[in-house]
């Protein structure tokens, strides 16, 4: 049965009319105005007033993942569900193998934990170490896993971090096999320096995480993968950049022609390092890496994805609570494990401080959220867009009303939430996934396991040159 959305506001990267769009067998049948398609026993939505966006890609999660001694507590049933409620229906998380562990072994753990996904999900490869099989295990996940993206740590030296030779590795190695490397720019060496020295000192409080790893050491890292991704002729992809150090880099990486894409997330937007100065422990719950930045930089990512010079935003969604895994660092900040949820969050945020704040169009909108981490990791146009022949995945997005983000409602499975009292203006009212509408006025209505694994492939060279 099929679903006939009516009198919309379609919106995507580079359209705005109004129209309907016509969903059968889970995908997008047509799109058009007056479209009378509807059949026996199909679902009509009157969309007049709202608006139409593509179902969002969120290219950066860690669901269930092990980190720091515990693991991260949304898994891939709750953490796509809560995607779901904020209009987010498609995922790329992170197959993080053990430093030691072989890449396929670590596929086959996190093709096990996703089959309770409730939305399509798709995978990028961690390079956490460079062993003699490595480039082999590279080649069958871009070759016969659809898994073309691979992901390097420049931090968490002595866990899941690479060296320098490591990443150099990593880099020749996909370029040979047209696939693309991504980035967590952050002086991995410098941090486990100052961290010794400050702990050393007695500053054990979590705003001593954000001392640990001072905006200089993203911005090196950031300029240090640049220049080896120029030397070995790859592009890069950067993820999480949240300081004006970093955004240096890449501007003069592009203003040489070099292919180097970056992503920036909502905390980074949105929060500054005054979050660690909340009251007691609460600061451990904005404990991530790297930290939320001083005042200052959070305007200069916000030009950053006007301009273009960002091309994503995603939400590092990485959950821990504040009671039984946070305050595993109460004494000793270098322990709280690094991260936060957010997936839920990213619809409401970005079209809340960006659109209706004038920062960002609604195309451009459209485009950090869905088209633009569709289309640079090989899903597109299945996903990303509003087209006949694409997967049925859209939010319908009703304006009006606000609310206000809150752990006590939010879907997320952690007991804090980083945007807690941020009010958001609009709502989706349907959320539809593959077809079948799995969200309505926040309600969520989901099948676990309903998601389906998305190979992936990129497109030709993306035009990389090297010195
Ligand atoms: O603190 C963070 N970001 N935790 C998740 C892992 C990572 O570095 O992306
Ligand atoms: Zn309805
Ligand atoms: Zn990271
Ligand atoms: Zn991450």
């Amino acid at each position: 049965m099929g679903i006939l959305i009516k009198n919309g506001e379609i919106i995507t990267a580079s359209d705005r009319f109004v129209g309907d769009v016509y969903c059968e067998d889970g995908k997008i049948a047509a799109v058009g105005a007056g479209l009378s398609k509807e059949r026996a026993g199909d679902t009509v939505i009157d969309a007049s007033g709202q608006l139409i966006f593509p179902g969002g890609v969120d290219a950066h999660v860690h669901m269930e993942l092990p980190f720091m001694g515990t693991e991260s507590s949304d898994d891939f049933e709750t953490g796509t569900a809560a995607g779901v409620a904020g209009g987010t229906t498609s995922i790329i998380d992170f197959v993080i193998p053990a430093r030691g562990q072989a890449l396929l072994d670590g596929l086959a753990m996190w093709n096990e934990k996703a089959k309770k996904a409730v939305s399509d999900y798709a995978f990028h490869m961690a390079v956490t170490w460079f062993g003699d099989d490595t480039l082999k295990e590279m080649a069958v996940c871009t070759r016969e896993h659809g898994i073309p993206s691979f992901k390097t740590f420049m931090a968490y030296r002595g866990a899941i971090g690479v060296d320098d030779p490591e990443l150099i590795q990593v880099m020749e190695a996909a370029k040979g096999l047209g696939a693309l490397v991504t980035v967590h720019a952050e002086h991995g060496d410098a941090v486990v320096a100052l961290q010794k020295k400050l702990l050393k000192e007695g500053k054990t409080h979590p705003r001593f995480h954000a001392q640990s790893r001072p905006a200089p050491i993203e911005g090196e890292a950031t300029g240090r993968a640049i220049m080896l991704a120029r030397m070995i002729g790859e592009p890069i992809y950067i993820v999480h950049l949240t300081c004006k150090e970093a955004l240096a880099a890449v501007t003069e990486a592009r203003s040489r022609g070099q292919v180097v894409m970056a992503e920036t997330c909502p905390q980074y937007l949105l929060l500054d390092d005054s979050v660690y100065e909340k009251p007691g422990f609460e600061g451990a719950a904005y404990v991530m890496s790297p930290p939320i930045r001083p005042k200052g930089h959070q305007d200069a990512l916000w030009a950053a994805l006007s301009s273009g010079l960002i091309q994503t935003v995603a939400t590092d969604h990485c959950p821990f609570n504040q009671v039984g895994q946070k305050d595993m660092g109460k004494d000793d900040f270098s322990r709280i494990p690094n991260g936060a949820a957010g997936i839920e969050n990213r619809l409401a945020l970005l079209w809340t401080y960006g659109v209706l704040a004038g920062r960002i169009d609604v195309h451009r909108f459209v485009d950090l959220f869905s088209t633009q981490p569709a289309k640079i990791f090989g899903l597109y146009p299945r996903k990303g867009s509003i087209v006949p022949g694409g997967d049925a995945d859209l939010v319908i997005f009703d304006p009006k009303g606000t609310s206000t983000i809150s752990a006590k409602t939010h879907h997320h499975r952690c007991d804090r939430s980083i945007f807690e009292g941020f009010e958001v203006k609009g709502k989706p009212t349907h959320v539809i996934v593959n077809g079948r509408v799995q969200c309505t006025d926040g309600k969520l209505d989901v099948q676990r396991g309903a998601g389906r694994y998305l190979p992936r492939r990129l497109g030709p060279s993306q035009g990389a040159q090297a010195f």
